[in-house]
């Protein structure tokens, strides 16, 4: 069909039959991983972790494979990891910061897919990130607040192709979530009735 979710960015909610998938996107420290679980759960679908697979895959963490391998390996293993997840279903995917901007990765999004854009500063996502167990190599350099800048200057016009945006500033997960899936109406309103009934 041609009216798939790709296509409806702007007002039109997706179609709840067609959709087949949730891909989140967005800087690191967007939150992706943390609220990508939640959402799995409310829609009854599987929760995948691309740098959980491609971790899998390659028998170490990623942030080892980079450090190890070197980033262009990573982002060989990430992209061969990617394309096998996007044929899969009734997933919530939530893909590493940088793999929206590489070369034909958005365009795997076909229609079934619901992209969302989950949005952060990076000053933001910099305290986030320093809570958080998992290592982030890009970002372990002399001026992370530079780095974490320049590299969201280069990426916004990749996230900006998410079919929806979705500001996590000052939104707890559980806020994000509902964000979404609001968003997602008459889907999303239909499990938040089903949550508060
Ligand atoms: C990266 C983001 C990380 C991970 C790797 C590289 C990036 O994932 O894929 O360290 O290039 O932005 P998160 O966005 O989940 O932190």
């Amino acid at each position: 069909m041609t009216t798939g979710v790709r296509a409806q960015r702007a007002d039109s909610p997706p179609e709840p039959d067609s959709l087949e998938r949730l891909v989140i996107i967005g800087f690191m420290g967007a939150g992706k991983s943390t609220v990508g679980p939640m959402l799995a759960d409310r829609l009854g679908w599987t929760f995948v972790d691309l740098d959980d697979e491609v971790a899998g895959r390659a028998g170490e963490p990623v942030h080892e494979i980079i450090r190890g391998r070197g980033l262009d390996t990573f982002r060989r293993l990430e992209s061969e990891a990617g394309s096998a997840v996007m044929r899969r279903r009734r997933v919530v995917v939530a893909v590493g910061g940088g793999w929206p901007a590489q070369p034909g990765h958005m365009e795997l999004l076909a229609d079934g897919t619901l992209s969302v854009w989950l949005r952060v500063s990076p000053a933001t996502a910099l305290a986030r990130i320093a809570e958080s167990a998992t290592r982030r190599p890009l970002l372990e350099v002399a001026d992370p607040l530079a780095t974490a800048e320049s590299l969201l200057a280069r990426r916004r016009q990749h996230y900006r192709r998410g079919d929806l945006e979705i500001d996590t500033e000052r939104r707890t997960p559980d806020e994000v979530v509902g964000a979404i899936l609001k968003r997602l109406t008459p889907c999303g309103g239909d499990l938040e009735r089903e949550e508060t009934a």
